[in-house]
C-alpha cells in the first residue's frame, strides 16, 4: 500500500446547511463548494476546502454528508449519532486497483468493486474492523489535481 494524502474526511450530518453555517461562521472556512447529490450513492455531499501549507489549495477537506431519502447506512448512523460525527477518512493512491488487491492481499475486506466517487474518480472503502475502527476510504488521486 502506498499511503497518498489525506484527500477528505467524511463528515455526517443531518443537515448540510446547518454544517455549512457551522464551518463559515464557527470555523471560519471561505471556500465551500455548491452541495450536490450523488443518487448511486444515496447522499448529498458537499465540501470545504481547509487551506494547504502556505495556504496552497492542495488542503485535505471535509466531506459534509446528508443520506437521500431511501439511505440505510449514513442514516443508520445518524440514528446512533444524531447530532452528526466523524464518518471516514479519504486517503489518496496513485493505482486504486493495485491498492485494491494489496488491501485483500493482507485480508482486509474491501466494501464492493471501485466505484466513481465524489471527485469524479474510482473510489473504495475498508471495512473499519479491518482498519483499527475507522472507516476508510481510498480515492485514485485526480489526474489533474491542484
Ligand atoms: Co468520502
Amino acid at each position: 500500500m502506498k499511503l497518498g494524502r489525506l484527500n477528505h474526511i467524511g463528515v455526517a450530518t443531518p443537515s448540510i446547511a446547518d454544517s455549512i453555517v457551522f464551518y463559515r461562521d464557527v470555523m471560519g472556512a471561505t471556500q465551500i463548494c455548491e452541495p450536490f447529490d450523488l443518487p448511486d450513492q444515496g447522499v448529498k455531499v458537499c465540501f470545504v476546502d481547509t487551506p494547504g501549507a502556505g495556504g496552497a489549495l492542495d488542503g485535505t477537506q471535509i466531506e459534509l454528508i446528508e443520506p437521500l431519502p431511501g439511505n440505510t447506512s449514513i442514516a443508520g448512523f445518524l440514528e446512533k449519532n444524531p447530532a452528526g460525527g466523524q464518518h471516514h477518512m479519504c486517503y489518496e493512491v496513485p493505482d486504486i486497483h493495485a491498492a485494491k488487491a494489496e488491501f485483500e492481499s493482507m485480508g482486509k475486506r474491501v466494501l464492493g468493486e471501485p466505484r466513481i466517487g465524489a471527485h469524479g474518480t474510482l473510489i473504495f472503502f475498508v471495512h473499519p474492523r479491518d482498519m483499527g475502527g475507522v472507516l476508510t476510504e481510498i480515492m485514485e488521486t485526480p489526474k489533474e489535481a491542484h
